[in-house]
């Protein structure tokens, strides 16, 4: 399973690409709204700048909300670096911009995927990603990693190449369930990824071989 990170931060970025772990980047709106990113200019430069940290698929998403539109945006995006991975909404034309980015080797990310039935649309059109929100799915106790189960079943079923993308993933049992159920990726706030590294029989344990080495060394 490949590991994304969810943020526009680029120290973040930096942290978790540090950490040898970083498959990709994953960006919305909101996420480059919370670093301050606005104005066109400020926001390609700084997808620009997230491709030069991070070698892999970096999605950013388009804000129109009709065909034309998002047309014309995914395609300047596109044409900043090939890593970048158009991001474009689960509605109808939104499907059918899929569709014309696939016909022309541009990769997307279909997001705010909600059902299987999103999903299956997403693939049909032809998406590099489908990203189905776990954690805003469990908010409304609905199973989101029942979702992942279901899309990777319906995928399987007719080979379908879409990446099942697990987004708002929140912590680290998220992770391992996307990993049990076969999400190609898994996007991840970096606290959910940095948690994966914790467990106090590590701590506890790294703790005694470096004692005993010690009291082996004062001994000799
Ligand atoms: O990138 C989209 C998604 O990961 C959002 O997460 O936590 O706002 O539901 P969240």
């Amino acid at each position: 399973m490949k590991f994304f990170i969810d943020t526009a931060s680029l120290t973040q970025i930096r942290e978790a690409h540090a950490l040898g772990v970083l498959d990709g980047v994953t960006t919305n709106p909101s996420l480059m709204a919370k670093e301050g990113i606005s104005g066109d200019e400020q926001v390609l430069k700084h997808y620009v700048d997230i491709c030069s940290i991070v070698d892999g698929d970096v999605s950013a998403e388009v804000i129109s909300t009709d065909l034309n539109g998002m047309l014309a945006e995914g395609e300047r995006l596109a044409a900043l670096h090939p890593n970048i991975t158009v991001k474009v909404p689960m509605t109808r034309d939104g499907v059918k911009a899929i569709k014309t980015f696939s016909g022309k080797g541009i990769k997307t990310n279909c997001t705010l995927v909600f059902s299987a039935g999103q999903a299956l649309l997403a693939a049909k059109a032809g998406a590099t990603y489908v990203s189905p929100f776990i954690g805003r799915l469990d908010d409304v106790s609905t199973d989101g990693i029942q979702l992942i189960e279901q899309i990777r079943t319906i995928y399987d079923n007719y080979g379908m190449t879409t990446q099942v993308l697990a987004a708002s993933i929140r912590h680290p049992m998220h992770i391992i369930h996307c990993a049990e159920v076969g999400a190609d990726v898994a996007t991840c706030p970096l606290s959910a990824i940095l948690a994966l590294f914790d467990h106090p029989l590590t701590t506890i344990g790294l703790e005694k071989f470096l004692a005993d080495h010690r009291k082996a060394q004062a001994a000799h």
